[in-house]
């Protein structure tokens, strides 16, 4: 009869070992019972990069990669783009379930109240100079408001948790906003709690001698539904580094602020930038087979394409296309929108691509639309963690009240010098060997 259990026969000592199979998982640390003698420490799982590792157990968000399927708590994307809000889907991730009316007016109502930041993070974003990436100041500040929160250290007291969230989502898009100002010398702006999420945050950032500020609805509802799109992602590189940050029980705006900064990275968030980069360099529509072949040499990456988990077409670009027209309609198009669409056309009928799975992800056709409507480049990624906040919070609130999480600490094979004594520096042998002087030459 069929048995959840995975049966492992040690072949250096004969012996046989049963192991529980639950939630299509085995448990690494079954492994550390097979050992050749009492004194070893027993067998480790080796998966550099965590290829094939579930670090955690995760309600949030559901991807199935072969299928193109991503859904936050239950919810698939493709609904909540078309009928939620910013607000509405950060509520969702991070509380689990849609909001009533009176619940999502209060949830609204009380991240509104917490988008002004102290007049001292004024004075760090003027420390910076002119021409500081925006991503390295709202990395900088996001760490920095938990020096002005001590409160937030008590992460196992659940209002403290509630509070530290409605900041953190309620300051992301005013630091942004300031980053981006400082960059072009502009007077700050105050949020301007009438406007929506997106609208406020569109405010901050344009607003110049106007009264009041009137966003686009074609503008603002692009940004709400970028926003959604990017709210959660599962165990990506920057919720694993809010996880794995947050796990020593640090405080929330450090752990966030850690997972801003790997979200800065061209391989993460920052891809997105490297597209338009990308598209800027081919420039033009008759040069991409070129860029096609250098791609497959090896000598360029075709950025925005390709997914640890995503090996068919991420369901966030057929979106992003879909709201791209609306800002167009606007705006004018991008003609980097023709160079893209063309690259894209190629690119999926090329075996190269075709074998390895490549379709365009997220990051392929945002930019296009962020650029339209007015963001410099160097803005990308800091859009992207407003949107992400809500997915970190809910990542790292899971993580702190999961009983099973403990301070991650992963193993390594150490492959390293055996033992060796210290020699005076005149002693030390000459000349250096081969493999040591490689070895320099790589630190
Ligand atoms: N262009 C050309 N070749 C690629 C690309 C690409 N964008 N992505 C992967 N490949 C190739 C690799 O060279 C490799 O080929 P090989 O088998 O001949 O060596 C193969 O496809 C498998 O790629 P890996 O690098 O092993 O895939 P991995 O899962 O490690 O990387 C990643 C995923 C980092 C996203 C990668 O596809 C990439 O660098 N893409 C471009 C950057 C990008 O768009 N990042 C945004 C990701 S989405 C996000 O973070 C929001």
């Amino acid at each position: 009869m069929a048995k959840d259990t995975l049966t492992v026969t040690d072949n250096r000592t004969g012996k046989t070992f049963e192991l529980d199979i639950a939630d299509g998982s085995i448990r690494a640390m079954d492994f550390r019972q097979m050992k050749i003698s009492d004194d070893d420490f027993g067998l480790l799982v080796y998966d550099p990069s965590l290829l094939n590792t579930a670090s955690c157990k995760s309600s949030v968000t559901y991807i199935d990669g072969d299928k193109g399927i991503l859904r936050y708590r239950g919810y698939p994307i493709e609904e909540l783009a078309e009928h939620s809000s910013y607000m509405e889907t950060a509520y969702l991730i991070v509380k689990g379930e849609l909001p009533d009316e009176q619940h999502l007016n209060d949830w609204s109502y009380n991240i509104t109240m917490h988008t002004m930041v102290h007049q001292n993070i004024e004075k760090f974003m003027d420390g910076f100079r002119y021409d500081a990436h925006p991503m390295g100041m709202l990395v900088s500040t996001c760490a920095a408001l938990s020096t002005f929160y001590p409160d937030a250290k008590e992460i196992f007291d659940v209002e403290s948790r509630r509070l530290q969230a409605r900041r953190l989502l309620g300051k992301m898009p005013t630091l942004a906003a300031l980053a981006y100002r400082h960059s072009l010398g502009l007077p700050y702006v105050l949020p301007d709690n009438d406007l929506s999420y997106a609208g406020n945050f569109l405010s901050m950032m344009f607003k110049m001698t106007e009264q009041k500020f009137q966003p686009k609805p074609a503008f603002e509802r692009a940004l709400d539904v970028l926003f959604i799109l990017h709210a959660d992602h599962e165990q990506n590189c920057s919720a694993n580094a809010a996880r794995a940050v947050g796990s020593s029980q640090v405080d929330p705006y450090s752990a966030i602020a850690s997972a801003t900064a790997a979200l800065y990275g061209p391989l993460h968030g920052g891809a997105n930038e490297a597209v338009i980069n990308m598209l800027n360099e081919i420039q033009s529509v008759d040069r991409i087979p070129e860029f096609i072949e250098g791609v497959k040499k090896g000598e360029a990456k075709l950025m925005g394409f390709g997914h640890r988990i995503y090996k068919n077409y991420d369901p966030r670009a057929r979106i992003i296309q879909e709201i791209a027209h609306d800002v167009f309609e606007e705006t004018g198009k991008n003609p980097l929108i023709d160079i893209a669409k063309e690259l894209e056309r190629i690119a999926l009928g090329d075996d190269y691509f075709i074998e390895r799975k490549l379709y365009p992800n997220v990051d392929f056709y945002s930019g296009i639309i962020y650029q339209a409507m007015g963001f410099p480049v160097s803005m990308f990624p800091v859009l992207f963690a407003i949107g992400r906040t809500s997915g970190w919070l809910a990542q790292w609130s899971e993580m702190v009240t999961d009983e099973e999480q403990k301070i991650t600490r992963p193993r390594q094979l150490y492959l390293g010098e055996d033992i060796r004594h210290y020699l005076p520096i005149y002693k030390r042998p000459e000349p250096m060997t081969k493999e040591r002087r490689l070895l320099l030459e790589r630190l």
